[in-house]
């Protein structure tokens, strides 16, 4: 097959959503589709469960699990789909975020009854800002739940999106009869049993005809025919274009757990759904389609078995042909480097391969080489943006409790940062160190794996900051921003960039410096040009 058309058929996307309104389940139906596992259950210990979160040591063998399920690909019609998996937990939103620089696309799953729910708020914030294609499948038809319209404004409202119903509910809950592929113009009819097996569904062109009041009952077709109407009048039509360009967001209805919309989804979405998309650098947009190999590493995968401390660096595939033993250059070493056993992920396992093309995701064993961020070329010098950090919700000071080994518990933390485990900011004034986190179930994880696997010990003295503002000014010469450090002076911090960062204690501090320094931007995130 042609380079091109490997591209072309390559569709790289995350699901997100809330923890239970049914990512897993929604993400195993499609494995199923696509052939690439045997039977429901195969997916599910790829999930933090609920309650886990006093027990981290439960969190991170799962989190180990899931290096097999962390790319999930399969071919369905001659498309090769691969599925990067974005952890629920949201102490681990951080993990997803830089996952979601990886996608082409998204599907957001909502639950019918819970409807939009905070941390698909924040994800979906994210997609929104840097234009990401998102697809919505409203989930657990099967369920009670809120009034189809009623949840579209929802999305709307909550989640800033412009929805493009592409099917529609016939009733829901114990009413629930089917749904209407408005795509398609195609009925499909629940049944309610939980075979695996795919429904065809009747095609449907003309829903004015009698035989819709004898399927599903003259009441819920005459119902459907007068929501339909309503859905004509009220949103847009599906234009491709708009989508791709993140202008509007189709939705689908269904029910992931009764594998119900779900060909239907996924029928659209290897239609529409974008393939790998270009990709901006700081020195120059990178097109998927250019013939030299670009990457970068998105992921880092620290394996918790003490016999095989190798890391595994997860590198997206943005132009040319990776391929096995061909020398790389690693930018921002500036050394060339080879990789005899690059990995592909296949559902549930890996396996080496000798090509690897824009939009797949390789695996790579690493000993330390490699950070969150880093890009390989053929040679020419390229870094990728859009892998910020953004505020931690928890701050502490890390203490060195072992005094004879501070020199292990320096390159510990250096590593776990360059995973992405934490934040670490040095302190201006005093040097000393801060570890800003998402959860606070992180900090029993590095000091866990300090001690197994660096053997240093660390304690932790909480530090009372609100956010983390990345600090920007105007002029860095200009009086008020020398003002700004001088006074400040005991709040400023430098993180791992380099970058200058104000330690604020809460969010009035903020309002009142940025109102008294206007000319000195803060940001919560590191990257803002
Ligand atoms: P997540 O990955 O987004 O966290 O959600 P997951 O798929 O694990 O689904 C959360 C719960 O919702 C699961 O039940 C799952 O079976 C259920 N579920 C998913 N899709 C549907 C659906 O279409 N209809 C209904 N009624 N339920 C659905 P659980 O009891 O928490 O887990 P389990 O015991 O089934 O594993």
């Amino acid at each position: 097959m042609s380079f091109l058309k490997e591209i072309q058929r390559r569709r790289t996307f995350g699901i997100i959503s809330h923890p239970d309104a049914g990512k897993t389940t929604l993400t195993e139906k499609l494995l199923l589709f696509g052939g690439a596992i045997q039977e429901a259950g195969a997916v599910k210990n790829n999930k933090i469960k609920k309650g886990a979160t006093s027990d981290f040591m439960e969190i991170e063998r799962q989190r180990g699990i899931s290096v097999a399920t962390s790319v999930l690909a399969f071919n369905y019609k001659n498309k090769k789909i691969n599925i990067l998996d974005t952890p629920g937990h949201k102490d681990f939103a951080e993990d997803t975020f830089r996952t979601l620089t990886a996608v082409d696309s998204v599907i957001v799953v909502i639950d019918v009854a819970k409807g939009v729910e905070e941390q698909t708020e924040k994800l979906v914030e994210v997609c929104r800002m840097r234009k990401i294609p998102m697809i919505v499948f409203i989930n657990k038809m099967d369920r009670e739940g809120k009034d189809a319209f009623d949840l579209l404004d929802e999305v709307e409202q909550k989640l800033g999106l412009t929805t493009v119903p592409l099917s529609f509910p016939i009733g829901m809950g114990y009413d629930f009869k089917g749904i209407y592929n408005i795509y398609e113009k195609k009925l499909n009819l629940f049944s309610g049993d939980q075979k695996q097996t795919v429904s065809t569904g009747v095609e449907f062109n003309d829903i004015t005809t009698p035989e819709l009041d004898k399927i599903v009952g003259k009441k819920a077709a005459n119902t459907l025919r007068e929501e339909l109407e309503l859905v004509e009048e009220i949103y847009q039509p599906f234009n491709k274009e708009a989508y791709l360009s993140g202008e509007i967001q189709p939705v689908f209805f269904g029910s992931a757990l009764n594998n119900f919309g779900v060909k239907e989804l996924l029928d659209c979405f290897i239609e529409i759904a974008p393939s790998p998309q270009p990709k901006k650098s700081e020195e120059r947009l990178v097109d998927s389609k250019e013939e030299t190999l670009s990457g970068f590493v998105f992921k880092i995968h620290a394996n918790m078995d003490p016999n095989h401390r190798n890391r595994l660096a997860f590198i997206k595939v943005v132009s040319g042909t990776f391929k096995r033993n061909a020398p790389y250059l690693h930018v921002r070493l500036g050394k060339k480097m080879k990789f005899s056993s690059p990995n592909a992920f296949f559902a549930e396992k890996k396996e080496i391969v000798d090509e690897s093309f824009p939009g797949d995701i390789v695996g790579i064993q690493d000993s330390g080489n490699f950070k969150i961020g880093d890009t390989l070329t053929e040679g020419e010098i390229l870094n990728f943006k859009g892998i910020p950090s953004f505020s931690p919700e928890h701050f502490r000071y890390v203490n060195n409790a072992d005094p004879l080994k501070s020199k292990q518990l320096y390159k510990g933390l250096d590593q776990l940062m360059d995973e992405g485990v934490a934040q670490l900011f040095t302190l201006d004034l005093n040097g000393r160190k801060v570890v800003g986190t998402v959860g606070a179930l992180q900090y029993e994880v590095i000091q866990y794996r300090l001690e197994h696997e660096y053997g240093a010990k660390c304690s932790y003295e909480n530090l009372p900051v609100h956010k983390a503002c990345w600090v920007q000014p105007q002029d860095p010469k200009n009086q008020e921003f020398k003002e700004f450090k001088r006074v400040k002076q005991k709040f400023l911090a430098t993180d791992k960039q380099g970058q200058l960062v104000f330690l604020a204690d809460s969010a009035f501090t903020i309002q009142m410096t940025q109102s008294k320094y206007p000319t000195v931007k803060l940001h919560f995130t590191s990257e803002f040009n």
